[in-house]
């Protein structure tokens, strides 16, 4: 096989998301040549591209144009690099052809997906060819499910440093964020809340915490679920549904099922926001779970939605403003028991809006540790989670260059 022209392609360029993530590969190229790569910049639009790549500054990147429906077009794509970075979503609307074309082409993929209905879908359809091929794909490098996934595995590491054996219970908490949603994640959202009205299988599927661990799983333990206002007591504060532990959890068994049950066979784990002591902590959880409640059943009743997306939701191509992304942040809290009782409580940070100022560097981090870092003699093909195919090297990507910070809380 001929050398790909390419490491790296950033498809969806013209993205919100994407721009970011464009703007963010041209400073780190500029700030640190060692990781420059050879990359082109990708999508359905010429113009669009063309204005995406004069006012981000990637000057001389050449430009690739495919639509998410034309297959020549996207393996020809795929034949031209080492990875691909997808930002084209809602990826169960546009990505399987794409997912398909790399697989087929053993090209690297990561994404920012988080519709579990569609990741089962891909590996369920593809995994047995990428292991053919050679092609590694990792979804969810974005906040879903970066800080949980590897939060997860610095906590194991450290609690099999200090104790020499896992934390079986593991709890993660949003203690504080600060962010937006654009217009690119609420379509996610919407599409998965339509295919789940009109398919009951795939609303039990949804609900299933190991729906995306591999069929020979031997998972059975119950899991945690915050659905409601509920007292914390290993934090000592009220905590109400976090909205992106439906995904989270998910790709954290999937990580401990692929790893050889590293975090044990009866392993428990799950996500919630913090939302403070007391009366106010009380309350602000009620109106949260409230909130949740009413923008569900919005999204699935058809006029609601209607009227959602058309005057209250941003839309494809909006989101947060560069001052929003810049003033944001988070802080997650995670506290883990050995089946022995020992407590290991540990912390993961990080600058920017979690959405999409932290996303998008976690993800053209996730491109270049794919492209750079992890060889395929190391890592074979396959449909990977980012602790089980991502290791120090990316744990050091993401602290120099990506804002982020994995800590153990004394
Ligand atoms: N995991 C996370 O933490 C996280 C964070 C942020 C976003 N996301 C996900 O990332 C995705 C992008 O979000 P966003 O807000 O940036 O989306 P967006 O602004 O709506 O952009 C959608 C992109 O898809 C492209 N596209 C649509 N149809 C296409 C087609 N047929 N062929 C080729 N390209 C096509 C658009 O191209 P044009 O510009 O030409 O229209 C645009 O580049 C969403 O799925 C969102 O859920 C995840």
């Amino acid at each position: 096989m001929s050398t790909p022209q390419y490491d790296l392609v950033v498809f969806g360029a013209t993205s919100f998301v994407g721009q970011i993530l464009v703007k963010y590969l041209v400073d780190h190229f500029n700030e640190h040549p060692e990781d420059k790569v050879p990359w082109a910049m990708a999508g359905r639009s010429e113009t669009k591209l063309e204005q995406v790549r004069s006012e981000t500054g990637a000057t001389d990147t050449p430009l690739l144009i495919a639509d998410a429906d034309n297959e020549a077009a996207l393996q020809a794509m795929c034949k031209k690099t080492k990875v691909v970075i997808s930002t084209v979503g809602p990826y169960a609307l546009y990505g399987t052809t794409l997912v398909k074309a790399c697989v087929e082409n053993g090209t690297d993929y990561c994404d920012l997906t988080g519709e579990t209905q569609w990741i089962k879908r891909m590996v369920d359809r593809f995994e047995a060819k990428a292991k053919q091929t050679g092609a590694r794909i990792v979804h969810c490098c974005g906040f879903d499910s970066i800080p949980s996934d590897l939060g997860v595995a610095f906590l194991q590491k450290t609690a099999q440093e200090k104790f020499g054996a896992p934390c079986t219970d593991v709890k993660m908490r949003v203690k504080a964020a600060k962010g937006g949603a654009s217009g690119g994640t609420i379509a996610s959202i919407i599409n998965v809340t339509k295919e789940a009205i009109a398919n009951p299988a795939l609303r039990k599927e949804l609900a299933n915490p190991y729906s995306i661990c591999p069929p020979d799983h031997t998972f059975t333990a119950r899991q945690r679920n915050v659905k409601s206002a509920v007292f914390d007591k290993d934090f000592q504060c009220w905590s109400a549904p976090f909205v992106m532990a439906a995904i989270n959890t998910r790709v954290v068994h999937r990580s401990n099922a692929l790893s050889g049950n590293a975090y044990g066979v009866d392993f428990r784990y799950d996500e919630a926001m913090l939302t403070g002591r007391e009366f106010k902590g009380r309350m602000t959880a009620i109106t949260m779970v409230a909130g949740l409640g009413a923008f569900m059943v919005g999204a699935v009743i058809k006029p609601t939605r209607w009227l959602m997306e058309s005057y209250m939701l941003p839309k494809p191509g909006e989101g947060p403003s560069p001052e929003a992304q810049q003033k944001g942040y988070y802080d997650l809290r995670f506290v883990g028991l050995t089946a022995d009782g020992k407590e290991l409580r540990t912390k993961v940070t990080g600058d920017r809006d979690p959405g999409y100022g932290s996303t998008s560097k976690m993800l053209g981090q996730a491109g270049l540790s794919l492209a750079l870092d992890i060889s395929k003699e190391e890592k074979a093909g396959g449909f990977w989670t980012t602790a089980t195919i991502f290791d120090e090297r990316m744990f050091k990507r993401l602290t120099a260059h990506a804002g982020l910070g994995f800590e153990v809380v004394e």
